[in-house]
């Protein structure tokens, strides 16, 4: 079926070369961990161990994020796979392109701006948060504005203006920001794990992993799926705890798939993609770790604070200048986290683009910044308008959901792609497949069913939206059909 037609490795790679689409080659595996570290590192370290170690899994929240690594470990390698396979900007959405055809890659596309705007503005949200509170600590009372009697969130506004300006003036000036910025906060997180050290009371450990308890089940639309769907309650604490907190700390690895989308500016892209995306999470699940398992030694858990647990476990032993140096490099932290989100999405956009899913013109490269200047400007003017105006709290969770839509996607892809295209050249190959592809997508999937009723919904209306938008626009567009000239319109380039 015309849905379903694919583009092969072979032309994806020859788009690369268009020189009015071509984007500039200047990044090493080196620039890619880092830049994998400056995603990753955010809101689920600087705020969700304490939220899970609190309510579901206790001090044994440290497993939870285990188990959550094990997921995103096996969905790391399908990705690193695809990416010496495949490299060319747009990630899973090309990945998809070449495998499941042109409407599954469109569909995937579309899904990953769940991830990627969205994230990027609930994150900067996020980051204006903690700018207000440094701020009141020194004594500086930001005015509120509002317009029409809607609460403007300015601070998140600006931080995200200056962070498009970055962004389209070249990607090695946003992988220098995010170098200094990354450094700022691994140091942090390394003083939370060697400070902490000296404040962890052994009692705090017992019971590592508190009994399980029958959590009042929630009704309605806020129910996790697979409660409707197999009547299974969740439950707090004890091993199933464990789990159902691995679905939530899960958003804290979020990020090492995005190191893909650079795939097009990476120098020697076959070695250095798999070597970013795997390094990047190696490094990342080590800190989560150590961190977590550092935070709940110093505080027993029912303590922990929600908001700000890394921050306040050290105001809580009475060392206020620490916990304020933490809150600098989660602020720090919080930005190149927002700037490699957007950064992600310019890049998946502009492949749909040059693909002629959505207008061609906007995936013009711009002559002296080699960045898609148009795109990252319309990417940066859309966050800025989420982040400003809407409340995206109950919005994050379909982060989470978009995300593990797209690692099913690829995981499944691999084992396909290994049976349609058994000579392409791999740099990269996923051990054991398809058992572990498989393992990888079931994983993911069973995260997925985790997620709230009404999470489902709202990723079913995005997504059908998406459906409408590709028959009206993207299916007569396409520059797939043009190749096969079953269009009158010449192949592009
Ligand atoms: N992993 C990123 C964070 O935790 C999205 O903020």
């Amino acid at each position: 079926m015309e849905i379903f037609r694919t583009k092969s490795v072979e032309q994806s790679i020859r788009d690369t070369e268009e020189p009015e689409h071509q984007l500039k080659k200047r990044l090493s595996a080196i620039d890619l961990t880092v830049f994998g570290i400056g995603v990753i590192v955010g809101t689920g370290i600087f705020v969700l161990t304490g939220l899970v170690a609190r309510n579901t899994a206790g001090p044994a929240v440290a497993l939870s994020f285990v188990v959550a690594a094990i997921v995103c470990g096996l969905a790391a390698l399908c990705y690193a796979e695809f990416a010496s396979t495949i490299p060319v900007a747009g990630s899973a959405y090309t990945f998809s392109f070449a495998t499941l055809g042109e409407f599954p890659a469109w569909i995937i596309g579309w899904d990953l701006m769940l991830e990627m705007a969205l994230a990027g503005a609930v994150v900067a949200v996020g980051w204006s948060g903690y700018f207000n509170s440094l701020m009141t600590a020194a004594g500086v009372n930001l005015p509120a504005l509002d317009l029409f009697g809607l609460a403007i969130n300015y601070p998140a506004m600006v931080i995200v203006a200056i962070l498009t300006v970055i962004l389209a003036l070249g990607i090695k000036l946003a992988s220098r920001v995010n170098l200094v910025i990354v450094v700022v906060k691994v140091a942090v997180i390394l003083l939370v794990i060697f400070a902490g050290l000296f404040f962890i009371d052994a009692a705090n450990y017992t019971p590592f992993i508190p009994p399980a308890q029958a959590t009042p089940a929630v009704a309605g639309l806020g129910a996790p799926l697979i409660q409707v769907l197999f009547g299974i309650t969740p439950v707090a604490f004890g091993v199933i705890g464990i789990l159902s907190g691995a679905a939530i700390v899960f958003f804290a690895y979020i990020g090492f798939d995005i190191v893909a989308t650079a795939a097009e500016e990476t120098i020697n892209p076959q070695r250095d993609l798999p070597r970013g995306i795997i390094g990047s999470l190696a490094i990342c699940t080590v800190l989560y770790i150590a961190v977590s398992m550092v935070v709940v030694g110093m505080q027993p858990y029912t303590q922990l604070s929600e908001d700000a647990p890394l921050a306040d476990a050290f105001l809580a032993v009475g060392r206020p200048w620490i916990a304020s140096l933490i809150s600098i490099g989660a602020i720090a932290g919080l930005t190149t986290v927002v700037m490699i989100l957007m950064l992600g999405q310019t890049r998946v956009l502009f492949a749909m683009c040059r693909d002629g899913l959505l207008p061609r013109v906007l995936s013009k490269v711009h002559p002296r910044f080699g960045t898609p200047a148009r795109i990252t400007v319309i990417v940066g003017v859309v966050t800025m308008v989420l982040s400003g105006f809407i409340s995206l709290g109950a919005l994050a969770e379909l982060v989470n959901i978009g995300t593990l839509f797209a690692f099913v996607v690829v995981s499944l892809g691999v084992i396909i792609l290994r049976k349609t295209h058994p000579e392409l050249h791999r740099a990269f190959t996923v051990p054991f497949v398809p058992v572990l592809p498989l393992l990888a997508a079931l994983s993911c999937l069973y995260l997925m069913l985790n997620l709230p009723v009404e999470t489902w919904l709202r990723f079913l209306v995005w997504l059908a939206i998406g459906v409408v938008i590709y028959f009206l626009y993207g299916y007569r567009h396409s520059t797939v059909l043009r190749w096969r000239g079953t269009t009158p319109e010449k192949p592009a380039a």
